[in-house]
Formats: structure tokens, sequence, C-alpha cells
């Protein structure tokens, strides 16, 4: 660790109350060199969501997925074992899987032609008679550490300290009302943003202090005086009572598709959330592209099966909804990097009431990117 990140890491205080605490420095969302050591910091240190289930149900199926710089394929194999490797050919690292999903016997890799079976094991390697001390059973694809909480897959880049279940607590259980494993999954969106990952996460989690500023059509749903945050080890929930707007005064068009009594908007360290209401699930996957940049996965759960005129609408109308609300956010996360790159901002206070979900995400991160200080 350099003298200079050593200095910026130290330019944050994890161990005051709320009330006397200030947020993480303006560096944090724009030096280069902290976002190398974030990548293997904090990214290699928790489980992650990489994708669905349902992608990957069947044999030979797969995904593939840059998670904050480290090209993934996760993949069924023919004996029906799930399995993830890092994507990045043995030979001179080009990547051996190129589709976002599809179905496969055996990875190609389009480069030189070499080959590996779905288990990672080299198997095909044209023209390299003669080399000398090359063993092929060395040179399969590298595995990483993959698990499954239906409808998701999770990968781990390290050594696990707590199994997927105990990482997720108690998220699961506190899920079980929603019935999400009655949802099925109908649609993908994906957004880059001119942002560092933090600033759209910070937006998340500050316990709908923006909402009612900002997004006119969720404020008209959300009954914003009980809105509440809950805070456990690596996640949070925001929760709030759903109300009927008044259409003569408010922006009615989330009434028709945001439904039930309750919204519940979890989020899961560092990098991932899962808005639930009455029917229906988004969940939003946050990968870094860079030390400015980054890319926000949306995928779509409804109860609803497509197919007929009334549920294609419903379910156009409810993306729409959700589309609406991602542009509110982010135009403003944009502006909020912009801002942090003017030198003119330094750290911020969080609102007492609102934003114990931000000051939780910073500490969970100080903790990771101080751990392996030197
Ligand atoms: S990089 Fe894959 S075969 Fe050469
Ligand atoms: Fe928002």
């Amino acid at each position: 660790m350099t003298p200079k990140l050593y200095h910026l890491l130290q330019r944050f205080r994890a161990d005051l109350p709320l009330s006397q605490a200030h947020t993480i420095p303006a560096s944090w969302y724009t030096d280069a060199e902290l976002a190398e050591w974030e990548r293997r910091a904090v990214f290699t240190r928790h489980w992650l969501v990489a994708g669905r289930s349902d992608q990957v149900a069947q044999p030979g199926q797969f995904f593939t997925l840059d998670l904050a710089g480290w090209p993934l394929v996760v993949v069924r194999g023919e004996d029906g074992v799930l399995r993830g490797f890092y994507n990045v050919c043995r030979h001179r690292a080009a990547r051996v899987a190129v589709a976002e999903q599809g179905t496969a016997d055996r990875f190609r890799c389009r480069y030189h032609g070499w080959t590996y079976d779905l288990a990672g094991n080299l198997r095909g390697v044209p023209e390299f008679d003669g080399v000398e001390g090359f063993c092929r059973e060395e040179n399969g694809l590298i595995p990483v550490q993959v698990a499954e909480w239906p409808p998701l897959i999770f990968v781990h880049l390290g050594q696990p300290s707590c199994s997927l279940e105990e990482y997720l607590a108690p998220m699961p259980d506190r899920l079980r009302i929603f019935t999400i494993e009655k949802l099925h999954f109908v649609a993908r969106r994906i957004y880059d943003l001119h942002c560092n990952w933090k600033v759209f996460v910070d937006n998340y989690l500050d316990g709908g202090y923006h909402v009612l500023t900002l997004h006119r059509s969720l404020a008209a749903v959300l009954d914003y005086k009980h809105y509440t945050t809950e805070t456990f080890r690596y996640c949070s929930v925001q929760a709030s009572p759903m109300r009927a707007p008044d259409p003569q005064r408010e922006d009615a068009s989330a009434a028709g598709v945001r439904k039930g009594q309750l919204a519940a908007y979890w989020w899961l360290y560092p990098n991932f959330m899962l808005n639930a209401y009455e029917g229906y699930m988004d969940t939003n996957l946050v990968l870094p592209l860079g030390v400015d940049r980054c890319r926000v996965i949306f995928d779509f759960y409804f109860a609803e099966q497509p197919g007929t005129p009334q549920s294609e609408q419903y379910i156009a109308e409810s993306i729409a909804v959700a589309d609406r609300v991602q542009q509110e956010d982010m135009e403003i996360c944009e502006d909020v990097q912009r801002g942090l790159a003017s030198g003119v901002f330094d750290t911020g206070r969080y609102s007492l009431r609102r934003e114990s979900g931000i000051y939780h995400f910073h500490q969970l991160l100080a903790q990771d990117l101080r751990s392996d200080m030197k």
C-alpha cells in the first residue's frame, strides 16, 4: 500500500455514533488507486450475486459476467453440478465464453482454439507438441466458489468466512411474506452510469430521503412518514407501508403496478438490491466499470404470467415505472459524481432520521478496505 492510499483510508471515522459521523470523503469515489484496492479488499471477500437460477437450470447452460473487473463464467455441468470459473483462457487470457448466456457442451476459446470441458478441464490444445514442462492437467480454468439461493446464483472470489445462508440472514426469512418463489423472471434492463458504484448504492440507502423530492410517482404510493430502515450484519432493509394516491393532486402512474400493504427494499453488501411488492420484484446488481463508471443490471420478476394482452400491458407498465425512477436516480447520481470530483466537496453529514443505512454501508466498506492495511 502506498502512503497516499494509507492516508486516504485513514480519512473516515467508522466508530462514531451516527449523530457525530461524517461520510466517507469524496476521494473514495474518485481515486483510481483506491478503486483498484477496493476490487480486491471488498469484492473478493464476500458472497456476490452473479446471475439467476433460470440461466443455469439445465445441464450445459452458462452465463458470463464481469464482476468488478473479474471475468466469470458460471455453468451447469453435464453431471448437473453448478460450477464457476474465471472466464480467462490459460493461453493468452482471452475469455473462453463470450455470450452473456447460452448453452454449450464445451468452451472453445475463440482466439487460438483451446478447448475446456464444462468442469473446466483443458481438453484440446492445438499445435502445442514439444512444449516442455507443459501439463494439460495444470491448465484448467481457475475455479471460483458458487452457491445458490433461488432465484439467485452467488459466487465467492476468495475464501468464504461464512456460508451463504449466514451471509444472507435474516433476508430470506423476512422475505417469506412476499412468496418470491412464486415469481418468475420476465425481463432484464441494463443501465450504464457515469458515476462510482458507491454513489448509486448511497442513493439507494438514504432511507427514502430523496423520494418526495425526486420520485413523484413513488412518493404517491408510499406512506413516507412510516418509512423505516433496519440494518443487520451484511444487509439492510428499508420498508414502507403502501397507500392509495390522490389522483387529483398526485402522480398516480405507479398505483396500478405497485400493490400490496408493504414495500420492502433489501440491500445486500456490497452491491445488490432486491425490491419487493405484492406479486412483483426487481433486483439491481451494481457493477463497477472503473472509478467513475458503473453498470446496473435490473432483473424483473412477476407473479403475472406473460402471454395475454392484459398481462403484457401490465408488465410493460410496471417496467416503465421502474425505468422512470431509474432515470431520475441516474441523473442525480451522475450529478453527484461531478460534485464529488469537483474538488469543492470533501465530506458530508448523515440525517439521523433517514440515513443510517448509508453509514452502515460506509462502516462495512471501511472495515474491508482497512483489513489488509500494512
Ligand atoms: S487465448 Fe485462448 S487459445 Fe489463445
Ligand atoms: Fe431513488
